[in-house]
């Protein structure tokens, strides 16, 4: 073979190296002034931003909105974690500056979060008290499908990381959640019918996790005006959603817990709270095919919840736009103004995951989303 083509891709490579890294100094970081649902969302380094599954907090000490999310890679395998969650920096939400991995995935085969395992929707809170930045993720552990329910937490003391991992586990062992029937509480008498899960009572799941904790796959964080932090996620085999108190530190559970949209099948919870009443914006459960958007309110955050229509409206309000929601995100000193945060899932090219976020309207109690091509904060 002529030496010349066994040079080419070596030249082609490190021409392709000195363009991304001329790229990542030159790029402006004020380059957006809009945000533009499903397409390339570039950062400071022109890269498609890689924070999926994601939810976004205002830190109150730089000023600046950071969004962490699962870093993907490319293929089906970026399905499974490889590296970790990210992290990026803004001031004004469209525009993206990469902070890097705040929580790295581990090497040592014994660690929960050991790579390939699967870690979704991470979503950091900040805690006044102790002064530390909690991250809460759902964790399943390395080869066992999405059978271990798990939660896990880390903290820091910046913002933007380094995150150390504390523990995962299932949540609430031993503990019946408020409103569980005194004639309920016991153990199952019979084995649980791994083929019938959803049609065996309405408490057979938690009484067959009593011991061993309660699963939660889809996740979220609220922090309520008293301080109080929650853990949203999906339980009982993704039927029933739980609402669960966190400890004043945010790091554990406390013991107090309820259920909402019994044996409604729900994933990708959100919850935030406009004036005295709390909602709800998840999804529904088809993989990581998109379905028609669920919503609900409160006006306790313990409930009782009741559940509202689809919030979407216009094409594709069956489909959610093509998204799922991941985070209600409330705009800083705007009051009233939240924008909601969805993925658009590319489960087989995992890294081309694309954002779709838009504003949240209301028609009296009822949270309503319009699909926008682009639309920025000043406008709408
Ligand atoms: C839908 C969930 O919302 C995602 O976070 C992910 O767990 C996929 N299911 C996996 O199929």
């Amino acid at each position: 073979m002529n030496p010349l083509y066994k040079t080419l891709p070596l030249m082609g490579t490190l021409l392709a190296s000195t363009i991304l890294a001329n790229n990542k100094s030159n790029i402006d970081i004020n380059h957006y002034n809009t945000f533009i649902p499903k397409e390339i969302w570039k950062d400071n380094h022109g890269v498609h931003i890689n924070a999926h599954g994601g939810g976004v907090i205002f830190d109150p000490k730089t000023e600046q909105y950071y969004w962490f999310g699962e870093h993907k890679i490319a293929g089906d395998a970026g399905n499974k974690a490889h590296v970790g969650v990210h992290c990026y920096s803004s001031k004004d939400l469209c525009n993206w500056k990469d902070e890097g991995i705040a929580l790295p995935v581990s090497d040592d085969p014994e660690s929960p979060i050991t790579k390939e395992c699967i870690l979704e929707r991470p979503k950091v809170i900040y805690n006044p008290v102790t002064d530390k930045y909690v991250m809460w993720f759902h964790l399943e552990r390395k080869g066992r499908g999405y059978l271990s329910a798990h939660s896990g937490v880390a903290i820091a003391d910046k913002v933007t990381g380094p995150y150390q991992f504390l523990h995962a586990g299932r949540i609430n062992p031993g503990k019946w959640p408020i409103g569980m029937p005194e004639d309920q509480k016991k153990p199952l008498d019979k084995p649980f019918d791994d083929k019938n899960h959803y049609n065996q009572g309405e408490y057979t799941l938690i009484r067959r996790d009593f011991e061993g904790g309660q699963m939660a796959r889809d996740m979220t964080l609220f922090i309520d005006q008293d301080g109080k932090a929650y853990h949203i996620y999906s339980s009982e085999e993704n039927n029933t959603t739980h609402i669960a108190e966190l400890t004043p530190d945010f790091t554990a559970h406390t013991g107090k817990y309820v259920r909402i949209f019994h044996n409604r099948l729900m994933e990708a919870p959100t919850l935030f709270k406009k004036g005295d009443q709390y909602y709800f914006i998840g999804s529904g459960c088809t993989g990581w095919a998109p379905n028609a958007a669920r919503s609900g309110i409160a006006s306790h955050i313990l409930g009782p919840w009741k559940e509202l229509a689809n919030p979407c409206q216009g094409n594709d309000a069956n489909i959610t736009f093509g998204g799922q929601s991941t985070y209600v995100l409330p705009v800083e000193g705007k009051k009233d103004t939240f924008i909601f945060m969805a993925d658009e899932w590319k489960p087989n090219n995992a890294i081309d995951g694309r954002y779709i976020w838009l504003p949240i309207e209301f028609d009296g109690d009822q949270p309503i989303l319009n699909y926008k091509k682009t639309w920025s904060l000043n406008k709408d």
